[in-house]
C-alpha cells in the first residue's frame, strides 16, 4: 500500500509544483521532483543506495544547479520544500550525493538553510 501511496503523493506535489511556478527562480521544482522519481526506492529506504539510474538523474540534477549561485538555491529550496512535504528517509535523502559520488553537494534536507550555498 506505501508503495502505491507515496508515489501518488510524488505526483501530487509535481502537479503542485508545476502550477506554482516561481517566475523569478529560473528553476522548474516539478522538473527537479521528477528527476528524483528515479530514486524513489532509496530515498523512501527501501533500498540502502542508490541506483545507477537514481545517480545519473542526480548528476543531471547538481550540473544544472551548478549553473550558478541563484539555481543552486532554487534547487535547493525545490528539495527542501519537497522533503517537508514528502515523508522520505531523511538519513538516505541527505546521503544521496555523496553516495553517488557528486562533487557539487545539493543537501536534500527539510533544514538546510538554502541561502547560504
Ligand atoms: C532509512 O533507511 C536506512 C537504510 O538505508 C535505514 O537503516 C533507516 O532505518 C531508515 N530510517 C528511517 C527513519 O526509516
Ligand atoms: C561546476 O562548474 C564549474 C565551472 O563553472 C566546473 O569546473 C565544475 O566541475 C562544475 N561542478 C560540477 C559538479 O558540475
Ligand atoms: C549517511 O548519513 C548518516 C547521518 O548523516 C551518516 O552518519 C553516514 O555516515 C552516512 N553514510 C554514508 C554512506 O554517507
Amino acid at each position: 500500500m506505501v508503495r502505491i501511496i507515496l508515489p501518488m503523493c510524488l505526483i501530487s506535489i509535481i502537479m503542485v509544483s508545476l502550477a506554482n511556478q516561481h517566475v523569478k527562480a529560473q528553476v522548474n521544482c516539478g522538473e527537479v521532483i521528477f528527476k528524483l522519481l528515479s530514486c524513489e526506492s532509496f530515498l523512501f529506504g527501501y533500498s540502502s543506495h542508490p541506483n545507477a539510474e537514481c545517480c545519473a538523474s542526480a548528476r543531471d540534477l547538481v550540473q544544472a544547479a551548478n549553473a550558478s549561485r541563484d539555481v543552486r538555491r532554487a534547487t535547493c529550496h525545490c528539495l527542501k520544500n519537497a522533503v517537508q512535504s514528502i515523508p522520505v528517509n531523511l538519513t538516505n535523502a541527505a546521503n544521496l550525493t555523496s553516495l553517488c559520488h557528486l562533487s557539487l553537494d545539493i543537501p536534500i534536507s527539510p533544514s538546510v538553510d538554502c541561502d547560504s550555498l
